[in-house]
């Protein structure tokens, strides 16, 4: 948890109400409406999740809301028949909606694309056919390793259409990354592709994926998508009976495509993410509580309406893109943008070009994007028309009051309000945020819980406090069904407080006066680096491998764009061995190739000690008071106090 943010937050009085004629065209409009549903969806659960629920279109009705007996392993709607494919494309792809545009996309180099319901509808039949014919069935996990093309959409959607398991790869992960998720996931294909653009430079996605699956005899098939800018492929390699290019399998399928009906409780998909220990963890999602939970809160919370386009400038890769390009807003009916490049690419002004070409009116990002904005200036934005935004969304950490008022007041024109939604990858979806036609909103303050939302700040007896850990309640539809092949892990990270009467984030909160939480960061050993979860374990674990290295300890610190940043304090082994910027080079290399360029520390700096108590524990608070600057808290514990004067030496060095 950052001191700088909750120093920031606790000085926060500014009051935003939502603007009068945003709220009388709103979902819902008064404070009174909110809290009635809210008391509503706790009181009565039933009634309220079988009214919402007959939003979707079910292929069988569900008997019972949950089934809590295995506690904490809760099921919900069961009974219930579904596919999540059909209520995001088919449903739409027939009378009136088929010819709107689901996806509007934007390659880096300018070009675009654009798939209403009824093409979305075909390309996903197609895709699927393809699947099955390289023998993927319902049950199968397939991991997708894409830049953000449509082919990425249609490609999740194919795999829900069918049953199949979808475990999306972020597009920045390194080949080790690829193999411990496909050999964890048991995949039996991935879906990659020739290239993408990022930064001018294209992806060469396909070689990392031949490094990631050599020896993985799991995998039967890479399936290769064709980006296609001139129709023509970027130069790879294919390899005989395993490797199928995408456009050439897809010629020969039928365009008929049913989708499968599923168990409420069957599989959607796994996504894998950081926690503190080494190993990422696949989180588990199912078809009935993700559907229609990712559906209500992008209805209410984006205030989605026909006319909207919506734009949330994560990637698939990551939860965000999961549940807010694709699921939540598909399922919606709404016209959703999607880019595939960077946000400074060909220079600063692209996203405010993007939103001004394609008229945005509802546009969701991270902190650290606002943030990097405020710091290339405002120059960028002078040209653009931002008039169509009518609503913002931000995600993934903190948004500290500064970013918050810019974001407000330059890309809002002080006109849209901004809804901070606090979710993780284990929720599904959005738990606690506010409702854009209704909350009065704080800049830095998550606000209120969304519907089915039980939260509380406790301490660590259990004690509802003004600032501690948040809890959740009760389980919502969308909570992680577990972590694959580890429910012991899921049990033992989410449900160990509380006598697991209450789900555990791992985020610390505080409660004002008006009952607000300002959620202010990870108090665990999860560093929030750009909106991307990175556990310090996980990198220790990557530098103890280099064979100069004894241990290390990784620390997130606070950084003006990023969020957070990270320090890595490394003891070589040998009592006398120094580092070097080869040393340092060399170990950077080594957190590329075993995790991706996005997780790189700011600083690595070799000492000859680390503080320990004297039963040996790191101790990783005195690590952030060096590397944070702040006077030193309680040494006495220390085995040796005199690492300390050395340690701090070095850091300011
Ligand atoms: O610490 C919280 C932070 O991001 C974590 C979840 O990360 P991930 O699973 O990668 O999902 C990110 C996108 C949903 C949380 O435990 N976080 C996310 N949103 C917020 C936030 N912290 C404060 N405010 C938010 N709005």
């Amino acid at each position: 948890m950052t001191i700088e943010n909750i120093e920031s937050v606790l000085k926060e009085s500014r009051l935003f109400p939502p603007p009068a004629e945003f709220s009388a065209e709103a979902h819902i409009g008064s404070m009174e409406a909110y809290k009635e549903m809210h008391r509503r969806s706790l009181e009565e659960p039933e009634a309220f999740w079988r009214e919402v629920s007959d939003e979707l279109e079910w292929f069988e009705d569900w008997h019972t809301l949950v089934d809590d007996s295995e506690k904490p392993f809760f099921k919900w709607f069961l009974g219930g028949r579904l596919n999540a494919c059909h209520n995001a494309v088919d449903r739409h792809a027939v009378g009136a909606m088929a010819n709107k545009a689901a996806i509007v996309w934007e390659g880096e180099p300018g070009d675009t694309r654009v798939l209403t319901y009824r093409d979305l509808h075909r390309e996903v039949q197609r895709f699927a056919n393809t699947l099955k014919s390289l023998g993927i069935q319902k049950g199968d996990t397939v991991a997708i390793y894409l830049p953000m093309i449509p082919e990425l959409a249609v490609a999740v959607l194919a795999c829900a259409r069918i049953g199949a398991v979808h475990s999306v790869i972020f597009a920045g992960f390194s080949a080790d990354s690829i193999r411990d998720r496909v050999l964890d996931a048991k995949s039996k294909m991935v879906i990659t592709g020739d290239g993408g653009w990022r930064r001018g430079k294209v992806l060469d996605l396909k070689s990392i994926v031949d490094e990631g699956v050599e020896g993985c005899d799991c995998i039967e098939h890479v399936l290769v998508v064709r980006r296609d800018e001139f129709g023509e492929a970027f130069p790879c390699e294919m390899k005989d009976g395993r490797d199928v290019w995408y456009h050439e399998a897809a010629a020969e399928v039928d365009a008929f495509c049913p989708c499968v009906s599923l168990d409420s409780e069957d599989l959607l998909f796994l996504l894998y993410t950081s926690g503190s220990t080494g190993k990422p963890k696949g989180i588990m999602h199912t078809v009935g509580g993700y559907s229609l939970y990712t559906y209500l809160t992008a209805k209410y919370v984006f205030d989605l309406k026909p006319e909207d386009v919506y734009w949330c400038t994560a990637d698939v890769g990551w939860i965000t893109g999961h549940s807010y390009i694709l699921y939540g807003p598909l399922q919606n009916g709404a016209t959703v943008v999607m880019y595939e490049g960077a946000p400074n690419a060909p220079d600063p002004s692209r996203f405010w070009k993007i939103v001004e070409k394609h008229r945005v009116s509802v546009f969701y990002t991270a902190p650290t994007a606002i943030r990097a904005f405020m710091k290339w200036g405002d120059e960028w934005l002078e040209d653009a028309d931002l008039g169509s935004l009518r609503l913002l969304g931000s995600v993934g950490e903190p948004i500290n009051p500064e970013a918050w008022m810019w974001y407000h007041e330059k890309i809002g024109g002080g006109r849209c309000p901004i809804v901070d939604t606090w979710w993780q990858t284990e929720t599904g979806g959005i738990l606690i945020t506010p409702l854009p036609g209704v909350t009065p909103t704080k800049p830095g303050s998550a606000t209120l819980p969304f519907f089915g939302v039980d939260a509380a700040i406790l301490n660590a007896a259990g004690e509802e406090v003004s600032a501690g850990l948040l809890a959740i309640r009760r389980p919502w539809p969308s909570i992680l069904r577990g972590v694959w092949g580890d429910p012991e892990r899921y049990q033992k990270t989410y449900w160990c407080n509380w006598d697991g009467e209450f789900y555990f984030p791992g985020d610390g909160a505080r409660r004002d006066d008006d009952g607000y939480i300002w959620v202010v960061g990870r108090v665990d050993d999860v560093v929030n680096v750009s909106g991307h979860r990175i556990g310090t374990a996980e990198l220790e674990s990557v530098f103890v491998e280099h064979p100069s290295v004894a241990e290390s300890a990784v620390i997130g610190v606070p950084h003006e764009v990023k969020g957070q940043g990270l320090v890595a304090f490394v003891l070589l082994r040998g009592k006398d061995a120094e580092g070097s910027d080869e040393l340092r080079a060399e170990l950077n290399a080594l957190v590329e190739k075993r995790i991706g360029k996005f997780a790189r520390p700011e600083r690595i700096l070799f000492s000859a000690d680390l503080p320990k108590t004297r039963s040996g524990k790191i101790m990783r608070r005195l690590l952030r008071d060096i590397a944070t600057g702040q006077a030193l808290g309680n040494v006495t514990t220390l085995a040796d106090p005199s690492v300390i004067d050395s340690l701090k030496a070095k850091y300011t060095d």
